[in-house]
């Protein structure tokens, strides 16, 4: 009972239950919310989840985040949008081919306290249902990477985290923290990287910001 509670009371004081209901899984709200996120997720390949996070939550998210910041990982690196070599042989018409400099840096999961609001988010089974049901997965796990299960990005400004191929199933992003300027986050619908022809294109357009 003690540790519904403890769920709930975490959830409760950081998402906005009036429009993700967390704490009635199976609801029709609950079930009404999902197939909106589902539907994006199919058209799209992406849902935006604007305004999860409660206003009084948010702040707490942002101090909590700057703190752990001072912890983070920095190696400006020159990358392609497939992490692999950059001076791997390609073709000349290859997206490949176009290198940009990655200046994110990373706190990784052991440098991240447990009473932060995202390490209480990831482990929280209330959450972790919400998730799985929007990829319409019975459940999902936490990785037993002790360091890249759950990662702070830290972007300073003037950096950018370039475009890139998760190689994961799916990700979630949480924003910490709203740019005073800039900060956009583009995404590519339907980009594969073993994919050719059209979508090939349009990758490498979007690669060049050309959309
Ligand atoms: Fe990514």
């Amino acid at each position: 009972m003690y540790k519904r509670q403890f769920q709930h009371s975490i959830i409760k004081n950081c998402v906005n239950l009036a429009k993700y209901p967390l704490t009635l899984p199976g609801d029709s709200a609950w079930n009404d919310t999902i197939d909106g996120i589902r539907q994006d997720l199919a058209r799209e390949g992406c849902a935006i989840l604007s305004s999860f996070i409660l206003p009084e939550a948010l702040v707490r998210l942002e101090a909590e985040s700057s703190a752990m910041a001072i912890n983070a990982y920095y190696r400006t690196e020159m990358v392609n949008a497939y992490n692999i070599d950059i001076n791997t042989v390609l073709p000349r018409w290859h997206p490949g081919n176009l290198t940009m400099e990655r200046g994110n840096a990373f706190v990784a999961r052991d440098q991240i306290p447990s009473t932060a609001i995202i390490q209480q988010l990831y482990t929280n089974p209330l959450f972790q249902s919400f998730i799985a049901d929007c990829f319409q997965l019975k459940r999902v796990h936490e990785l037993a990477d002790p360091f890249s299960g759950l990662v702070l990005n830290v972007i300073a400004p003037g950096k950018e985290h370039p475009w890139h191929f998760d190689t994961n199933e799916f990700t979630v992003s949480l924003l910490t923290q709203s740019p005073e300027a800039g900060g956009l986050f583009e995404y590519c619908p339907h980009a594969h990287p073993h994919s050719s022809g059209r979508a090939l294109q349009r990758r490498q357009r979007c690669s060049q910001g050309l959309t």
